[in-house]
């Protein structure tokens, strides 16, 4: 196919400041002289800024890496990821067409598309919202047939799902991703036959509520959905994107720990205090002999507390998720802390990050709700998904019932560690 671009460009491009301050620290990355090589971070961002890569943002990235306009393009134009014409402001459906997809139904998902949005791909549907085209294979096979739709998946797909999705974000809501026909993920239609244990809802599938929460499915990238953080500038992971792009700190990671009827808790941050980020967490969490007295002394945050202006008038918005952090300690109970890496996934190093964030016994993790399952996942430094991916919750469940898992008997014989 010939790419080209599109005859009709904005006459300008500028990054959100968000997205500058993230575009400038991704050149950082590589080495002097090879800053050409975070064309395509950059270009990606300013797709999914502006829904489609127009020639001033194609030119702009150029300028900002030193290269020759005609290099950019070749990049622009060789990948097909890299839409060269507008798309539907509010979703750009990718129909999956190749064969499993297809002989599950692609095609008839295709007509949907002609019919409500456009008879050609790549056009706009008559009100501008809606664009579509077919793609190849989007390594979903086993949900067949299959739709991306902004950066998710929507599976197992029918004509009449299919279009309830559309009426969905035409109405300006956002349709719960994955599979459309009941399945939680790909297990057989009528059930799972094995590994039957544990929670399998959807709330459980972590990436999937996380975009739910966020809200942010279809939303075009902005850079205010979450921090972005830039752990390979020095000292720059311990700030957040705000405050390295104008100076002004802005939101925290870290949500509110409500207090635990049972102990002393952490507040995730004191009201007019900086934003923190987990390693300030971690700094936050010593251990002090008197923990009612330290409790008292660190009030909860309130809603309220967090919004209180900055002194300069600013109010201090409430990062998405900023909720979902679990409830933490300051320090193990009385008898000492349970011994987590009895927990499968939870090693020598993983143990003190857990004991870092306030979590020390394995009825804390036990009570963890799929949100803050979510949080704790996206917050482990170097560990990210690590409670999704081993159900540390199941696992806990069944330490703090003083129940063995098979994991726990070979630590406890000294197999392990
Ligand atoms: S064939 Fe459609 S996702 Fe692989």
């Amino acid at each position: 196919m010939l790419r080209r671009l599109h005859p009709h460009q904005p006459e300008s491009f500028a990054f959100t400041p968000a997205n500058q301050a993230w575009a400038e620290a991704q050149i950082t990355k590589y080495p002097e002289g090879r800053q050409a090589s975070a064309i395509i971070p950059l270009f990606w961002r300013a797709h999914e800024q502006e829904g489609w890569l127009t020639r001033p943002a194609i030119e702009s990235i150029a300028d900002m890496l030193g290269m020759a306009y005609i290099r950019a393009l070749e990049v622009a134009t060789f990948y097909f990821q890299f839409k060269l014409a507008p798309t539907g402001t509010v979703a750009h459906i990718q129909i999956c067409g190749t064969t499993s997809c297809m002989i599950c139904g692609a095609e008839d998902l295709v007509s949907v598309c002609k019919e409500r949005i456009s008879p050609e791909p790549l056009a706009l549907s008559a009100d501008g919202k809606f664009s579509w085209e077919e793609v190849e294979c989007i390594g979903a096979c086993s949900n067949a047939p299959v739709a991306q739709i902004g950066k998710d998946y929507y599976e197992d797909l029918t004509v009449e799902s299919l279009n309830r999705i559309l009426d969905e974000l035409d109405a300006g809501r956002v349709p719960t991703p994955g599979p459309q026909n009941g399945r939680f993920t790909s297990e057989p239609l009528a059930g799972i036959t094995s590994l039957t244990e544990g929670e399998r809802v959807e709330s459980a599938n972590a990436s999937v509520a996380r975009a739910l929460d966020l809200g942010d499915t279809v939303k075009r990238i902005d850079g205010t959905e979450v921090p972005i953080l830039t752990p390979w500038l020095d000292g720059a992971a311990k700030k957040p994107k705000s405050e390295r792009a104008d100076g002004k700190p802005v939101s925290s990671r870290l949500g509110k720990a409500p207090l635990d009827e049972k102990s002393a808790t952490i507040p995730a941050e004191k009201a007019g205090q900086k934003p923190a980020q987990p390693e300030a967490a971690a700094a936050a969490v010593e251990p002090e002999a008197d923990a009612a007295a330290q409790s008292a002394a660190k009030p909860e945050v309130t809603p309220e507390a967090k919004a209180t202006p900055a002194p300069d008038g600013t109010p201090e918005p409430v990062p998405a998720g900023e909720a979902t952090r679990p409830a933490a300690l300051q320090a193990a109970r009385e008898g000492g802390a349970d011994d987590l890496k009895r927990i499968k996934g939870v090693g020598p190093k993983m143990e003190q990050v857990c004991n870092e964030l306030g979590f020390y016994h394995f009825d804390q993790i036990a009570a963890w709700t799929p949100a803050e399952v979510a949080w704790v996942d996206d917050n482990l430094a170097g560990f990210k998904g690590r409670v999704t991916r081993d159900n540390w919750v199941e696992q806990a469940r069944q330490l703090a019932a003083g129940e063995d898992t098979e994991f726990s008997k070979r630590v406890d014989k000294g197999d392990v560690y």
